[in-house]
């Protein structure tokens, strides 16, 4: 037999709610890397990623699709996730500024990695991967790729994002 909810009460504003519940998730940030027809390197800074399966190998990222990388990464099919370390703040804010875009990969020791995608070379990991598939939700594209290169570093404390600031792992 079905349950039966009584409904929510009116005037809920549940986009908010939403907003505010995912505020109380903390989230590892990362720097979406990806290259256009040029070589040129785009990026933004997101917390939108995980991994989907270990076999094959492969995460996905959500990118808005008003993201000045987000056309890019569709058209090249490539981006590399760049895990952020706790000092790594300042570099953050220029990847998720767009005022800031003319700075993205000034600061910071970047170097090229599989297909010509950018890395940063002190980020805790870079994971490189190939789009299989893109799935389009309200106003952001889920892009799943197949890992085909990783690069990891010793283990550091990770930058964090949650509700709504920086903030440090403290263990
Ligand atoms: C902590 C943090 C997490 C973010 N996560 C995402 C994300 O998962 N996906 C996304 O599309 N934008 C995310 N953003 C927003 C983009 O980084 C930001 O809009 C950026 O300016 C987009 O690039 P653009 O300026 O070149 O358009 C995040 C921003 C911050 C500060």
């Amino acid at each position: 037999m079905r349950v039966q909810y009584q409904e929510a009460a009116p005037a809920i504003d549940l986009a908010g709610q939403f907003k505010l519940a995912m505020g109380r998730f903390a989230s590892s940030i990362t720097l979406i890397t990806t290259l256009d027809d040029d070589g040129h390197p785009h990026g933004l800074a997101a917390t939108a990623f995980s991994s989907v399966s270990m076999d094959p190998a492969s995460a996905l990222i959500c990118i808005n699709r008003s993201a000045s990388a987000s056309p890019v990464i569709k058209r090249s099919g490539l981006f590399c996730v760049n895990m952020l370390q706790n000092n790594h703040e300042p570099i953050c804010k220029i990847f998720s500024q767009p005022d800031l875009r003319e700075q993205r990969f000034v600061a910071g020791d970047w170097q090229t990695g599989m297909h010509g995608i950018r890395y940063l070379v002190d980020a805790q990991a870079a994971i490189f991967c190939e789009v299989v598939q893109e799935i389009e939700h309200g106003t952001h594209t889920i892009f799943i790729g197949n890992v085909i290169d990783v690069i990891t570093q010793p283990l550091e404390a990770p930058l964090l994002y949650m509700g709504g600031r920086y903030r440090e792992l403290r263990n």
